[in-house]
């Protein structure tokens, strides 16, 4: 078991920030000291195995991102990324910890999904990893089997409003696995857009020869998320279970949340930053020399791109603010446009649904900072504090403190980063969503349970050194 010193630097926190040396010892934070602290008139520098000066850098805990899809099959494809690929970008970007969701479609057994991820995941991780659990079959085998998914360490399940006849689960089934929720304290995770509806809209613009990637947006209206939110909220309210509802995109769905939470109703809400930065129409209605209209394949996801025009990007910045929303997770979920995007050239409907960010959260959040919308501890409480409560790994995860598991970011704030394919990308893509975006800050040094993972520009981690968090239930909840 090695020791390490980090000196000097600014331990931020969700509450605060301090002037801290951090001594890890072995996989875990052994004391946050004051700097420059002696141990029985011992110096410390010269009693650890290794000294890391962080002098004039955020000493914060690793990221945490609680929605991502390694491998997700999607559309007749899989997501590009591998667990391998996926959590080795995420470390690149300061993400020590991911939630990824293990799928059961509809007509498949909750059980059988589970196994597989297990087996896809186990082993190949760059850092820590957990799962969610998709049910895309609620029947009377999936919500016995829901029932033992706290024993195995999966405290949270997502259903599906949205994508009838592969994840989605109507009123009746939605409402039987909230009443499992309410009774064993699983989180319902909640994908709300009316499918039906949109599916209709979508059916109806493409025989109107509206069939490039911008209509994608338009199908998904923002009536389709705002009436599903509510019928998720009105759901969970009748069982009695908490709700978490995933990849929030329109500024009325979030006064739905508010107005829910203002009701004392235990609800939350996740964005991401593709929510906050990108849009309808500079991004679904993009053209290029090279893709021509399919050119905004790139940032085909659901919920979709929401129209700038109609401010709800502001809005979702306001929303992290006032905490109508309360963390920030990627919805990593990456396809290239060679042979996957490609394959809804003259139909939206068939472009796989999702955009790869694992590397670049904490980089583009952290601009937020920059940028004065949120402030530093909030940056770290957004990415990092409230996943680990959300989601029952608080006090090991998202915290710098005595008996933490040593995930700890060093984070420059005079360095900078400039993103792009060809500069910070290391998800398995061939093109990045995020280029030409330019960060004031830069990740440094990424450690994982004690061990540098990345330092100074240098992958120094190996897959197999990410484990499965087993995770308690939600300690965001009353
Ligand atoms: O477009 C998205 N979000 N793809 C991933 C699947 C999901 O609904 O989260
Ligand atoms: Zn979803
Ligand atoms: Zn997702
Ligand atoms: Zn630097």
């Amino acid at each position: 078991m090695s020791t390490t010193l980090i000196t000097g630097g600014t331990v931020v926190s969700s509450t605060g920030r301090v002037l801290a040396d951090v001594l890890v010892d072995g996989e875990t934070i052994r004391a946050v000291l004051e700097p420059g602290s002696t141990l029985l008139g011992h110096d410390l520098t010269g009693s650890v195995d290794r000294v890391i000066d962080a002098t004039g850098r955020y000493v914060i805990p690793g990221g945490i991102d609680a929605h991502t899809h390694m491998q997700l099959p999607f559309g007749g494809t899989f997501a590009s990324d591998t667990f391998e690929t996926g959590t080795r970008a995420a470390a690149w970007g300061g993400t020590t910890t991911i939630v990824d969701f293990a799928v059961q479609k509809t007509g498949e057994r909750l059980q059988d999904g589970l196994a597989a991820w297990h087996e896809l995941a186990a082993g190949e991780c760059a850092v820590d990893y957990g799962f969610h659990q998709i049910v895309g079959g609620v029947d009377d085998d999936s919500l016995r089997a829901m029932r033992g998914l706290v024993d195995e360490g999966i405290s949270s399940f997502k259903l599906f409003m949205a994508y009838p006849g592969v994840f989605y689960s109507d009123d009746a089934q939605i409402l039987k696995a909230m009443q499992v929720s309410a009774e064993t304290g699983l989180m319902t995770m909640m994908h709300a857009e009316n499918g039906p509806a949109i599916d209709v809209i979508a059916e109806q613009l493409v025989a109107q020869g509206r069939q490039g990637p911008y209509f994608h947006g338009i199908a998904r209206a923002w009536q389709m998320e705002e009436e599903a939110t509510h019928r998720a909220i009105m759901l969970a309210n009748y069982a009695g279970a908490p709700l978490y509802v995933v990849h929030v995109s329109a500024k009325q769905a979030v006064q739905q949340l508010a107005w829910a939470r203002d009701q004392g109703q235990q609800v939350f809400g996740e964005t991401c930053p593709q929510y906050l930065y990108l849009s309808l129409e500079e991004q679904l209605g993009a053209t290029s020399a090279e893709w021509g209209e399919l050119e905004g394949a790139k940032w085909v996801c659901s919920t979709p791109l929401r129209s700038r025009e109609e401010g709800h990007q502001d809005h979702m910045w306001q929303a992290l603010r006032t905490n109508d929303i309360q963390m920030v997770s990627t919805d990593h979920c990456p396809f290239c446009m060679k042979d996957q995007k490609e394959l809804g050239r003259g139909d939206f409907r068939a472009i796989p649904n999702g955009i790869g960010s694992i590397e670049h959260r904490m980089d583009l959040m952290y601009q937020g900072v920059v940028t004065g919308r949120i402030t530093l501890e909030r940056w770290v409480e957004l990415t990092s504090t409230t996943p680990a409560r959300m989601f029952g790994m608080h006090g090991r995860k998202g915290v710098i403190q005595p008996g933490a598991d040593a995930d700890i970011v060093l984070y420059d704030p005079n360095g900078h980063t400039s993103i792009g394919l060809e500069k910070t990308h290391h998800m398995n893509m061939d093109h990045s969503a995020w280029e030409g975006y330019e960060i004031d800050g830069h990740v440094d040094t990424v450690m994982a349970r004690g061990k540098v993972i990345v330092d100074d520009g240098a992958y120094l981690g190996a897959k197999g050194d990410g484990r499965f968090v087993k995770r308690g239930l939600s300690q965001y909840l009353a």
